[in-house]
């Protein structure tokens, strides 16, 4: 009898955010911008920012703690810790070694993956990877960032600085034998692009760290080209979820739920309409919380989940576009 192939299932789920909440009234305060036009390009209404004191790896570990919770399993049970984030804690070492003491772990392999708003779907690829191939058991996969101490909050800065928000939400993904768990992944990235959407500096291009100059042309801020960015994102989404369903011979109409990266609601708007997928399909929290790059995906899974939308036995889809550029998705059976 040939064994019972071996699935990554979604054990539990978390989110946190940070309890500081800045809506789009009070950035007038710092920047030439109006709550009017964030809404109207973006869907934003509000997003979570950190304080003095708190990073990234806090709130991957707030968010671990109640995917752990939802999951049943102990911080000791995980066999496997990644972290997704493009805004880590230190250069180097990674977050998630910092994550790994912070959970009161003392050996636990512990890796962090970088592929910004694509890093959580790349780590569930991984995590499945690792759980199907019979080497690990359970793999906790956080997408974490705390964007708002690297962002611009002037004048100059605001295209980018209105978008984003602080935030994360963890999965703990566990070997299974039913037919649950993690189906079809694709992914994809183009580095032709990588200076679309980028923090230049400090790193080692060009053999200098940083200069004053670097300093003073503000290359230690994301930049981004929005309108490029955007034509981009709607078409790789596009492209991708329609891989992904091929790859699992599925249709539009077998997938239950669509779970986005939230970057800009209209970006989701137009994928769906191009898909022609029903709009009570698709969900988003962007209004709330802004773009958490990593995090969003992991944050809007955790949230549909604890709102009852999204049933045990049900399919989901994920699709994630971001710097890089990376794009990719993922089939999900809840
Ligand atoms: N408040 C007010 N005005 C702003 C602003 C702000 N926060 N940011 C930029 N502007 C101004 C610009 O200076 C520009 O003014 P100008 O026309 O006088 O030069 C104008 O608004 C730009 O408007 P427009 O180009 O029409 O904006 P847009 O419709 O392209 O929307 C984005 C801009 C950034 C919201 C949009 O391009 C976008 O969402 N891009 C993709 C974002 C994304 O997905 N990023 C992450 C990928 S993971």
């Amino acid at each position: 009898m040939t064994p019972a192939k071996i699935r990554a299932r979604i054990a539990g789920t978390g989110l946190y955010v940070p309890p500081k909440v800045l809506k789009n009234k009070d950035l007038e305060q710092f920047m030439d911008t109006s709550d009017e036009w964030i809404r109207q390009r973006s869907g934003i209404e509000e997003r979570h920012v950190i304080e003095p004191g708190v990073g990234t790896s806090d709130l991957a570990v707030e968010s671990a703690r109640q995917a752990l919770a939802a999951a049943n399993c102990t911080p000791e049970s995980i066999d496997l810790i990644i972290v997704a984030t493009l805004s880590p804690d230190h250069q180097f070492p990674g977050t998630s070694a910092i994550v790994q003491q912070k959970l009161g772990l003392e050996t636990t392999p512990a890796m962090d993956l970088r592929c910004q708003c694509s890093g959580f779907i790349y780590s569930l690829n991984v995590a499945k990877l690792f759980i199907e191939s019979g080497q690990y058991k359970r793999v906790l996969v956080i997408g974490a960032e705390a964007h708002s101490p690297l962002l611009d909050w002037t004048t100059r800065g605001r295209d980018v600085a209105v978008l984003f928000g602080d935030g994360a939400g963890s999965v703990v993904l566990e070997a299974t034998e039913d037919n649950t768990g993690v189906g079809a992944v694709t992914l994809h990235a183009q580095g032709q692009f990588a200076d679309r959407l980028w923090i230049e500096k400090p790193g080692t291009s060009k053999g200098v760290w940083m200069t004053d100059e670097d300093v003073q042309q503000g290359k230690l801020y994301p930049i981004m080209e929005g309108r490029y960015v955007f034509k981009h994102a709607v078409e790789r989404l596009a492209q991708v979820v329609r891989e992904v369903l091929e790859k699992e011979g599925r249709t539009i109409d077998s997938i239950d739920h669509f779970i986005f990266h939230q970057a800009n609601i209209r970006i989701n708007e137009k994928v769906a309409e191009l898909l022609q997928i029903p709009a009570h399909k698709v969900h988003n929290n962007i209004q709330k919380y802004g773009n958490c790059s990593a995090a969003s995906i992991p944050m809007l899974l955790d949230e549909t989940i604890r709102q009852g939308k999204i049933a045990r036995g049900q399919t989901m889809l994920m699709a994630a576009f971001g710097a890089g550029f990376t794009w990719a998705a993922a089939i999900v059976t809840y």
